[in-house]
C-alpha cells in the first residue's frame, strides 16, 4: 500500500487565488495590502525564504518591501525600524525572518512588532490568544498544516495527534491548533523516552524536529496521516524532510512530500494573514478576528 500524497503546492495555489481576489477587493476600496519583511544577516536559507515570500506576496497584487540589515546590526537599530513600520499606515504586515544573529534578543524584537501587524503570529499577544482560544494571528506553518489535514478529509476530533518538536514557531502552536480541533495531543521532544512506542499510536503524526529522515516506516501506525515539516540539506546538496519518505509511504495513509508539501502552504497562509491585516486596518478594528 502506498500513501496518498497531500499536494501542498496545489492547495497553496488555490488559497493564493482566493487571496488575490481579496487583495483586488481591498485595492478597489483604496487599500493595497503591504508586507514589510525584515532580514538581518546573510543566512542563505533565510534569503531564499524571504525571496519566496516577497515574490508570492507581489503575485497576489499586494506590495512587499524588504528591509535588509547587516549581520552586525545592533538590536536598537532593528527596534527603531520596527517602531517606524508600526506607525506607518501603508504597512499592514511586519515579518522578522528568523533566526536573528546572536547579539539580538529575538523575544525583544518579536514583542516590538505591533500585534495587529504580526502576520507571523509570533507576538506574545497572539500566542496568548491562541492558548486562550481567542481571535488572533496564528503562526503560518501550523495553520497551513491544519488546512492540509482537513482538506485531505482526515478527521481530527477524538483522534490521537502526536507532534514531534516543541518550537515556538511550529511544535507548540501546532499542538494548540490540534487541540482546538478536538484531537488528543501528545508533544514529543529530544528527551522523550520510547519515542517509537508513542509515534506508533498516532493517527496524525507531525514531524518538526529538523533531523533528516528520522521518522521511519517502523515508527508509523498503518494508515496514519504523516505531516513532514522538515527541510534538511543533505551532504550531496539534495533536500530531505524529517520523514524517511520511502519507508513511510508504504505504511502511512496520507503523507506530505518535501519539497511541495508544508512549505508552499506556509507562504500561502502568510499572504492570507497579510490580506486579513489590511482588511482589519481598513475596517478600523485593531483585533484580528
Ligand atoms: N524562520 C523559519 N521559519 C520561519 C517563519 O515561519 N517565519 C519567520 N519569520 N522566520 C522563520
Amino acid at each position: 500500500m502506498s500513501a496518498t500524497l497531500i499536494d501542498g503546492r496545489a492547495l497553496a495555489s488555490a488559497l493564493r487565488i482566493s487571496v488575490r481576489q481579496k487583495v483586488a477587493e481591498l485595492v478597489a476600496r483604496g487599500v493595497r495590502p503591504c508586507l514589510a519583511v525584515i532580514l538581518v544577516g546573510n543566512d542563505p536559507a533565510s534569503r531564499i525564504y524571504v525571496r519566496n515570500k516577497s515574490r508570492a506576496s507581489e503575485d497576489t497584487g499586494a506590495l512587499s518591501e524588504l528591509h535588509e540589515f547587516p549581520d552586525h546590526t545592533a538590536e536598537a537599530a532593528l527596534l527603531e525600524r520596527i517602531a517606524a513600520l508600526n506607525a506607518d499606515p501603508r504597512v499592514h504586515g511586519i515579518l522578522v525572518q528568523l533566526p536573528l544573529p546572536a547579539q539580538i534578543r529575538t523575544g525583544r524584537v518579536l514583542e516590538a512588532v505591533s500585534p495587529e501587524k504580526d502576520v507571523d503570529g509570533f507576538h506574545l499577544h497572539n500566542l496568548g490568544a491562541l492558548v486562550a482560544g481567542r481571535a488572533g494571528f496564528v503562526p503560518c506553518t501550523p495553520a497551513g498544516i491544519i488546512k492540509m489535514i482537513t482538506h485531505a478529509g482526515v478527521p481530527l476530533a477524538g483522534r490521537h495527534a502526536v507532534v514531534l518538536g516543541r518550537s515556538n514557531i511550529v511544535g507548540k502552536p501546532m499542538a494548540l491548533l490540534l487541540l482546538r480541533e478536538d484531537a488528543t495531543v501528545t508533544i514529543c521532544h529530544s528527551k522523550t523516552r520510547d519515542l517509537a512506542l508513542i509515534t506508533r499510536q498516532a493517527d496524525i503524526l507531525v514531524a518538526a524536529v529538523g533531523r533528516a529522515k528520522m521518522v521511519t516506516g517502523a515508527m508509523v501506525k498503518p494508515g496514519a496521516c504523516v505531516i513532514d515539516v522538515g527541510i534538511n540539506r543533505l551532504a550531496d546538496g539534495s533536500l530531505a524532510g524529517d520523514v524517511d519518505f520511502a519507508s513511510v509511504k508504504e505504511v502511512a495513509g496520507h503523507l506530505t512530500p518535501v519539497p511541495g508539501g508544508v512549505g508552499p502552504m506556509t507562504v500561502a497562509m502568510l499572504l492570507a494573514n497579510t490580506a486579513r491585516a489590511a482588511e482589519r486596518a481598513l475596517a478600523g478594528r485593531a483585533e484580528p478576528r
